[in-house]
């Protein structure tokens, strides 16, 4: 799978561990940034992640900033994302089986590098269930 990542300043050493997994785990990474510790600006970073997730370049977007707050809210401005703020794996995988989550927020201050990683190998895993569910994200799509 091709996917999006993204990180700001706190978020970019827990984005490189991710990185890394999903390379050993057979997956295509579009790295938008940022590439250093240096302070930077999430919504610029959020943004560029994202539209690639709308135009089709990447299937999915992962997103990590120091709590994953500033990220989310960023990813949710575009009609097209259901992007998803998660602290655990059962998160995740609701995320993606009722919500159809499309980018993954994470926050590299809230949960240890292990976690995230798990995390990410269980929303990558988890399909949407469709149904009801789909019904639902119908009413919020237009
Ligand atoms: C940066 O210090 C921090 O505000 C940012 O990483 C994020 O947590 C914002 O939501």
């Amino acid at each position: 799978m091709k996917l999006a990542l993204a990180a700001d300043h706190g978020g970019y050493l827990l984005k490189e561990a991710i990185k890394s997994s999903l390379l050993a785990a057979g997956h295509e990474v579009d790295d938008v940034g940022c590439f250093s510790p240096e302070s930077v600006d999430y919504p610029d970073f959020a943004d560029k992640a994202v539209a690639r997730v709308i135009d089709g370049r990447c299937e999915l977007a992962i997103l990590v900033c120091g709590t994953g707050i500033g990220m989310a809210i960023v990813a949710n401005r575009h009609r097209e994302i259901r992007a998803a703020n998660c602290f655990d794996a059962y998160t995740a995988r609701m995320s993606r089986e009722h919500n159809n989550a499309n980018v993954l927020c994470l926050g590299a201050r809230v949960i240890d590098e292990e976690t995230a990683v798990e995390m990410v190998r269980v929303w990558l895993a988890t399909p949407f269930a469709g149904g009801r569910h789909q019904r639902r994200i119908a009413k919020f799509s237009n």
